[in-house]
């Protein structure tokens, strides 16, 4: 691919170094992405001058429109056209041609003297200029120049969508309006906003004012504060800002499961009413909505009178999804609901449930969108669009039972990249499929959500660039499947996203993965750094602070000879790609010391305990040794007599993890490894019902100073099984001083 381009350049400099007089073409390739279905080559160029008009119907879209196109050429080439309204006939034209056939079809026609687009509708005028605008040149050029072609085009999907998951990770007004605008680039005309889940309750209903004052907040394990929501005023914005740019936007208010953030808010919408927190964990919670009670349908029916009046889409996304099993077998309520219905179990209550705010959806001109699982019970109605993520069994029900479908699961962007690389992406069609070929008016299209548990402000641009361009053509385009062409097109696109300040990621590796290794012969602390770019830089700072591009910064490997709070950020130039990480160095008399155990810790968490390194609460980041159902008992040798002050044995609570402290800790002594001396045994209270993570100290303290060679931890483990799983028992460091 290299090669080509390299090629191609030296044509072009062949040209001039020649002196040829005529405008040479330097658009050898369209870098189109999605490609379009039909393009023509021609001859010569299109020189874009100041002053030039652009003509389109007087209609205030298409103005908006022609206003649109004029902001972007004079933002990307400098040179300002004019718009006027037809039907003076502009150099640049845009047109209602009701001879061009198809939904948001367009026809876009470059010739030297004129640049036309022609659609049936302003969907299609507005597609045709994000063509036009990928055809603008990104280099400096006087004049700029438009390659002349001839394109027809239409899509082949009429819902190509991105969802983002604003609950786990709240995403300002900015970064969303900057993610739809890049979707529009690229053609998608679907943003589906998930707007509410357990973390988090992200959109102000007047009504319910607590669902943002108390749902929209958690307190993080470390206790600081995470959240945030937006205004109906914001959405109104960002609903509007979406709809210039031909994007509809489908608020996702999820029900009856992943509530756990509305009931944090009002406890009565569960079946017990018992008050609970925001969870700050990920999973699947069984605090869901009661169907049992009159009540719930009440609220949810007041929420979704104020969602349907912000949102013009004709659809509402209910969720539906991962109601955990039996969780509605308890209530009493639920279960006097399922006799009086005669409703099979469970599943009937969830198939009442989601047609019964489907029909409320219907009052108000709304079709009920839902994940999968409302198919579940078997009673769905024909009208819901169901979007698949589980797999071709969903997709099969849905098609055999008359509804239309949405594909999502192949596209989970949430998927760490080197599992969903760029050509996996691009290689494999999931639309190639017989079944969808039997049911063409159902399969709807597709779309690729960005679940925010691990994605984040700082590396959702990552997650969703470059491989939302793979996703769009297969959305646009059924013909489009030559991987190698796709590849220079989109790295063709990298230098426009750099210039609107995407931090887009690598195409088949993470942005970055570290490794933290301490080297006891040299006494030396190493961070690697496995990076997805050459030219990212690791800026880290020794202060705690945050480093910004500024900081001290090092490519491969930081080596680092003495204790430090090292805190590390990626960057490619001044864009951070994702969030910090610290590394914790502390300084321990027994550092690089063999360390021998009674039982070994765990294949997967067998951090050293005399390396210097902490590990954090999160526990995966390899700083930690781990023994499950049993004790830890470990004996450090000094190599030699050696005058110790105390002996701190540091221990993990995570209970999400089964991670839980110790019962006791006893501290003993020996100079020869056999007769030991009992220190002191410190008994800890032990609550496994604590669910938020902490780091415990156990500190052992010499009255007067203690001389040995081998120093013994032991660490009592708490006993009896947790909810029939053994516990664990983590320590990170046993630090002598
Ligand atoms: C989903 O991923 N729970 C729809
Ligand atoms: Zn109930």
């Amino acid at each position: 691919m290299q090669r080509a381009l390299v090629v191609r350049l030296s044509i072009g400099m062949l040209f001039c170094l020649v002196g040829l007089s005529f405008t040479a073409p330097a658009h050898a390739q369209l870098d189109l992405v999605p490609e379009p279905q039909h393009v023509t080559r021609g001859q010569g160029v299109f020189e874009l001058e100041s002053g030039d008009r652009i003509t389109a119907p007087g209609d205030a879209r298409a103005q908006w429109i022609a206003g649109f196109l004029r902001d972007r050429i004079e933002q990307q080439t400098g040179v300002a056209l004019q718009v006027v309204a037809a039907p003076d006939y502009g150099k640049v034209v845009l047109r209602i041609d009701p001879s061009v056939h198809g939904d948001e079809a367009y026809r876009l026609d470059v010739t030297p003297r004129r640049v036309t687009i022609a659609a049936a509708d302003d969907r299609g005028l507005f597609w045709g200029v994000q063509t036009l605008r990928q055809l603008l040149p990104l280099q400096h050029e006087v004049p700029p120049t438009i390659p002349a072609v001839s394109i027809e085009d239409a899509p082949r999907y009429s819902w190509r969508g991105v969802m983002l998951d604003v609950s786990r990770h709240f995403y300002p007004v900015a970064f969303v309006k900057q993610q739809i605008a890049l979707a529009s680039y690229y053609k998608f005309n679907v943003f589906h906003w998930h707007l509410t889940d357990d973390q988090g309750w992200r959109i102000q209903i007047k009504r319910y004012p607590k669902l943002t004052s108390v749902g929209a907040w958690r307190t993080e394990a470390d206790g600081s504060r995470y959240g945030g929501f937006y205004t109906q005023k914001e959405i109104r914005e960002v609903v509007d800002y979406a709809r210039e740019r031909n994007v509809m936007v489908v608020p996702e208010i999820e029900m009856p499961g992943h509530t756990s953030a509305a009931i944090a808010a009002y406890p009565e919408l569960s079946c017990s009413g018992k008050p609970i927190t925001v969870p700050t964990t990920w999973g699947v919670f069984r605090d869901v909505d009661c169907v049992g009670k009159d009540s719930t349908f009440r609220f949810l029916d007041n929420v979704l009178d104020e969602v349907v009046k912000l949102f013009p889409s004709p659809y509402v996304h209910i969720g539906g999804d991962e109601v955990p099993e039996g969780v509605w077998a308890d209530c009493t309520s639920c279960q006097q609901l399922a006799k009086a219905k005669g409703l099979q179990g469970e599943a009937g209550l969830h198939s009442y449930f989601v047609n019964r705010i489907g029909a409320y959806l219907a009052g108000k001109g709304k079709t009920l969108v839902g994940w999968d699982e409302i198919l579940e019970g078997g009673q769905l109605s024909p009208r819901a669009i169901v979007e698949v993520w589980r797999g071709p069994e969903g997709a099969k029900q849905a098609l055999a039972n008359g509804n239309r479908i949405i594909l999502a699961g192949p596209f989970y962007l949430d998927t760490p990249i080197d599992r969903m690389t760029l050509e996996d992406l691009y290689r494999t069609d999931p639309f190639d499929d017989p079944l969808f070929a039997k049911y063409p008016k159902q399969v709807l299209g597709g779309e690729a959500p960005l679940w925010s548990e691990r994605a984040t402000p700082l590396n959702g641009d990552a997650r969703l660039y470059p491989r939302l361009m793979a996703i769009s053509e297969h959305l646009w385009n059924p013909a489009a499947h030559d991987w190698h062409s796709f590849l220079l097109r989109a790295r063709a696109q990298e230098a426009w996203l750099a210039s609107q300040r995407v931090a887009y990621g690598p195409e088949d590796e993470d942005i970055v993965d570290y490794r933290f290794i301490f080297n006891p012969t040299y006494k030396r602390w190493r961070i690697r750094a496995a990076r997805g770019f050459d030219d990212l830089l690791l800026h880290y700072t020794l202060d705690g602070s945050e480093p910004t591009a500024a900081s001290p910064s090092f490519g491969d490997v930081l080596d680092l000879y003495k204790p430090a709070t090292v805190t590390v950020a990626p960057f490619r130039g001044d864009v951070q790609y994702q969030a910090s990480r610290t590394f914790r160095i502390v300084q321990n008399l027994a550092l690089g010391d063999p360390v021998t155990f009674a039982a070994p810790p765990a294949a997967r968490y067998s951090a050293s305990l005399t390396d210097g390194i902490l590990g954090d609460i999160y526990l995966a980041d390899g700083g930690w040794a781990g023994w499950q159902g049993v004790d830890m008992d470990t004996t450090i040798d000094l190599g030699q007599p050696t005058v110790l002050h105390s002996i701190d044995a540091r221990f993990l609570q995570n209970m999400q993890a089964w991670v839980l402290l110790p019962r006791s800790v006893t501290f003993e002594a020996s100079n020869d490894g056999k007769n030991w001396t009992s220190l002191q045994t410190v008994p800890l209270t032990v609550d496994p019902g604590n669910m938020r993570p902490f780091i415990r100290d156990v500190t052992f303290s010499a009255s007067s100073p203690v001389t040995a060679r081998y120093v013994r931890v032991v660490a009592a483990r708490y006993g009896q099984p947790v909810n029939g799983i053994q516990t664990w028992i983590f320590s990170d460091e046993i630090i002598l001083k």
